[in-house]
């Protein structure tokens, strides 16, 4: 029989009822040391008290009202998110898929009211992961992501990871719209796509008329130790997409343009029933205030760094296990040799928690604001998965 929640998840057999900071506490009491953040979400942990402070008194004022009106906790986002950013608007979501749909519409959107309506074409990588829409899978074009979904949508290109000569042939064709690139794939194994490539995709962008959209998704809001990923390699793209750590554990999303890029998208072209809300957006006003202060990412980077050594160390000493660590600041990935979902379920039984991912990758996304204590924690944990998982040999 079915389930009356739909099969479509492998669930660990953990029910948390209540989170702290970088902790879980599991229905039987047992405490786990949370370096999953929810897949990069719960980016100031969980329960965080600035932000239940911001979500009760904006509970007991206003939630909802639609964009029919002016949505002044709203404005005050899209406020700051262009202070701090290279982006001039800002259009609000519920998701990473819904702001994927919207940078892609804009981006065609662009094209069209310049005069080129032949410009749809989107290039995109393999590894990609932008969401579960049927634009978002078109996006991806893996079987696993599109087998058995019927017509895929047309205008997607996929392209290999990191080879620039075929990136160059085709952004040449006068058909591609934009370039859709995660600066580091989440999803796809924690894949960081080295500084130069994405200056010379900026480049190629350029020099063909081609639009930047940057899935900020998961590597954005901090996480890398920069506001944005893209900010790494020196460069800004024409549209940026935001979701997961914007509302820190609320469902908020966002797409950020330049005022050129978002040409296109006048009145009635686009809309979101709760996109926007006051709720989401007090809490991501919150967020942002405190992730784009630069000594916020200054420690970001601090303790992406010394988790980074201590991984390294992890690494040297269960050689059977894992080979190597990847990532930027708190955006990191333990290479496996041996199954990586057998060293996330032992780590599970070690009350650690990590993320799956691609390639073999266990992916550690711990709150932005974890604790060297917890670091030195969370080594010990992983430290005993990996002991587990060598005796299991
Ligand atoms: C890079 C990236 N883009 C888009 C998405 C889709 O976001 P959501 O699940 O909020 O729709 C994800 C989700 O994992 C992601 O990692």
């Amino acid at each position: 029989m079915i389930p009356s929640i739909l099969p479509t998840y492998n669930r660990a057999p953990l029910t948390f009822v209540k989170g702290e900071g970088a902790w879980l506490v599991e229905q039987d009491g047992r405490r786990f040391l949370d370096l999953g953040s929810g897949i990069a979400v719960n980016a100031l942990g969980h329960a965080a008290p600035e932000l239940v402070k911001v979500l009760t008194e904006q509970a007991n004022k206003l939630w909802h009202v639609s964009n029919l009106y002016t949505v002044a906790e709203q404005k005050a986002l899209a406020d700051k998110l262009v202070e701090v950013s290279f982006a001039d608007t800002v259009f609000f979501t519920n998701s990473g898929t819904e702001a994927c749909e919207l940078a892609v519409k804009m981006a065609r959107k662009f094209h069209h009211a310049a005069g080129h309506p032949e410009r749809v074409e989107i290039l995109t990588f393999d590894g990609c992961f932008h969401g579960r829409s049927s634009a978002a899978i078109a996006a991806s074009g893996t079987e696993k992501m599109v087998g058995g979904f019927g017509p895929l949508l047309p205008g997607f290109r996929h392209l290999t990871w990191g080879d620039m000569a075929q990136l160059e042939a085709e952004i040449a064709k006068p058909d591609v719209a934009a370039v859709l690139i995660e600066p580091i794939q989440g999803e796809g194994g924690i894949r960081v796509l080295p500084d130069d490539q994405l200056k010379a995709i900026r480049a190629a962008c350029d020099a063909h008329g081609v639009l930047l959209i940057a899935d900020e998704v998961q590597c954005g809001m901090g996480r890398t130790g920069k506001l944005f990923g893209f900010e790494w390699a020196g460069i800004e793209p024409d549209i940026a997409m935001s979701a997961k750590g914007i509302g820190g554990g609320f469902p908020l999303g966002a797409v950020l343009a330049t005022e050129a890029a978002a040409a296109g998208m006048v009145a009635g072209t686009h809309g979101s029933t709760y996109g926007g809300n006051p709720l989401g957006c007090a809490i991501g006003k919150a967020v942002v205030d405190i992730v784009s202060d630069p000594a916020f990412l200054a420690n970001v980077s601090r303790k992406g760094g010394l988790l980074r050594q201590k991984l390294e160390g992890l690494v040297a000493a269960h050689p059977e296990v894992f080979e190597g660590v990847r990532g930027q600041g708190l955006m990191l990935g333990l290479k496996c040799k041996l199954p990586a979902a057998d060293v996330v379920k032992a780590g599970y039984d070690a009350l650690v928690i990590g993320v799956p991912a691609a390639d073999n990758v266990m992916r550690l996304l711990p709150p932005l604001n974890i604790t060297e204590e917890e670091i030195a924690e969370a080594i010990t944990r992983l430290d005993a998965a990996a002991t587990a998982v060598e005796a299991a040999q």
